[in-house]
């Protein structure tokens, strides 16, 4: 056992988190949409108008508060009328990315359904790779339009009177690579044409760019993608977000070394390094508007995940415990985060849930999700953490660090303080002592994600192996003294006094 100090400033409140860093990624990829959240014409899936009851159930638990749709990559492949109007009618596409039949029966208007139904904001990302800036205007037009035009009578046909009124949107994705090997200077001139009509046909909505990570790419020519672009793109007016995508992958996904646990870790000090590089360059080249930081896919992506399955991966309390940590960091960097989207939803790479026909279970990020759902809308505290540290060599980054063993993030809503700790060591309990400045804590409802190896998951036949424990604690001399477990997750509710 180690022992540790985590100091946080209740009356140094900084910026407020973003509720849309909770985000979620649904692809038509694999069982995401079909089957995951479109249940359509199966009988045996309990549905509301074909989108499944207990995924609706789950992501409202939740809070879930914006789902990016229709990808990834097979945005900049999908042509959105092909998914409105009368089902039947529908013509049936190939997806090409991910090697399997597109029904088009999932489209706009169910996406927008599912929204409802979770109480979420649509995001969605236009198709710059083989579309056009027309295409994505009337698409706009389509979902927003108040007024009297073909395309939202068409709407109002299909959907009902009241616009669907989708404020985020997404100016394709991963141009430099599946949406178009574009080079940074030739997709920012794209981003400019489809902008300047997105924008001109509702100043209301929020337009997101397409980044790269410069720690993620191992190409060189990548990694200068968010400066080329900043660079070709002066027009602050036409952008309010630059997106990022982040995947980690240190070993198997179940059977992974207890080193390659901590290499995992590790490599949150080179999402962290994106996270700076990004907020710099931002500042700098928009220095007179804020742009906002979109992680809009991130999450592990194991050896197990490859088309052929489509991109089905065990998620172990590993898995759950990162999700709790990145969400940490993300959360520190609220003044710069706008938005983060783990991939995906359901049944693809880092799932919240799987199903099979009629069953679902919960995987282990999904509670973690839940555990931090009050840090949305609170402000972020200052902090301070004394603790023991481990060693990694981060992904993209030359030599080894020393990391924190506790990664933490503390916010403020109201009367109501909300602390998550991750526990990043594989093999370490750690005792800290938890000490508010500038207030005093009264009542802690504290919750923990643990289990006897990090290696466990949930299953069909398990699904609740992994599941939030109460805990019990009492502040003693205006402190809170606990033991966070190796290979842990912990959320510390507490209503000051
Ligand atoms: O999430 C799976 C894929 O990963 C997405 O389609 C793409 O954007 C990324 O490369």
């Amino acid at each position: 056992m180690s022992g540790a100090r985590i100091r946080i400033w209740t009356d140094l409140p900084k910026a407020t988190i973003n509720p849309n860093i909770y985000g979620h990624f649904a692809e038509h990829l694999g069982r995401c949409i079909y089957e995951g959240i479109w249940a359509g014409r199966r009988s045996d899936i309990p549905d509301e108008d074909g989108i499944r009851l207990d995924v609706l159930a789950a992501l409202n638990q939740v809070r879930a508060p914006i789902v990016r749709w229709p990808g990834g990559c097979f945005a900049d492949m999908y042509h959105w009328r092909d998914g409105i109007g009368p089902r039947k009618q529908r013509p049936p596409t190939v997806n090409i990315w991910w090697r399997q039949g597109e029904p088009n029966e999932f489209g706009t208007d169910e996406f927008m359904q599912f929204c409802r139904g979770v109480g979420c904001e649509p995001y969605i990302c236009v198709n710059v790779g083989t579309g056009s800036a027309q295409e994505a205007v009337e698409w706009l037009e389509y979902c927003n339009h108040g007024g009297d035009s073909a395309l939202s009578r068409a709407r109002v046909s299909h959907a009902g009177a009241k616009p669907h009124g989708v404020k985020y949107w997404g100016i394709g994705n991963e141009n430099w690579g599946c949406g178009g090997r574009f080079t940074a200077a030739d997709y920012a001139k794209e981003f400019v044409r489809f902008a300047s009509f997105m924008k001109a046909a509702d100043p209301t909505v929020q337009l997101i760019g397409c980044g790269c990570s410069p720690m993620d790419c191992q190409n060189p020519a990548f990694v200068a993608w968010n400066h080329e672009f900043c660079q070709a793109m002066p027009h602050a007016d036409l952008i309010d977000q630059l997106s990022i995508h982040r995947y980690f992958s240190r070993g198997h996904g179940v059977n992974f070394s207890d080193s390659e646990y901590h290499a995992l870790f590790a490599d949150l000090i080179s999402l962290e390094r994106d996270l700076q590089q990004a907020d710099q360059l931002l500042g700098y080249f928009y220095p007179d508007k804020f742009v906002g930081l979109a992680v809009d896919e991130w999450g592990l992506w194991h050896p197990s995940a490859v088309v052929e399955n489509g991109l089905e991966q065990e998620n172990t309390l590993r898995d759950a415990v990162f999700a709790g940590a990145a969400l940490n960091l993300f959360n520190r960097y609220a003044h710069r985060v706008t938005m983060s989207n783990i991939a995906q939803t359901i049944n693809v790479l880092q799932s919240l849930a799987f199903t099979d026909g009629p069953r679902m279970f919960l995987t282990p990020t999904y509670h973690v999700y839940d555990m931090m759902r009050y840090h949305m809308g609170a402000r972020v505290l200052t902090q301070e953490i004394e603790c023991p540290e481990f060693e990694g060599h981060p992904v993209g980054l030359r030599r080894t660090f020393s990391a924190p063993a506790l990664s933490v993030s503390a916010s403020i809503s109201g009367s109501k303080v909300l602390v998550t700790v991750a526990n990043q060591t594989i093999n370490l309990d750690i005792e800290a002592r938890l000490e508010l400045r500038g207030a005093k804590p009264g009542g802690i409802v504290g919750r923990v994600l643990n289990s006897a190896t990090a290696r466990d998951l949930n299953t069909f036949d398990a699904p609740k192996t992994i599941f939030p424990k109460r805990l019990k604690l009492e502040p003693s001399g205006g402190e809170i003294v606990h033991t966070f477990p190796a290979h842990s997750f912990t959320s510390l509710n507490i209503s000051l006094a």
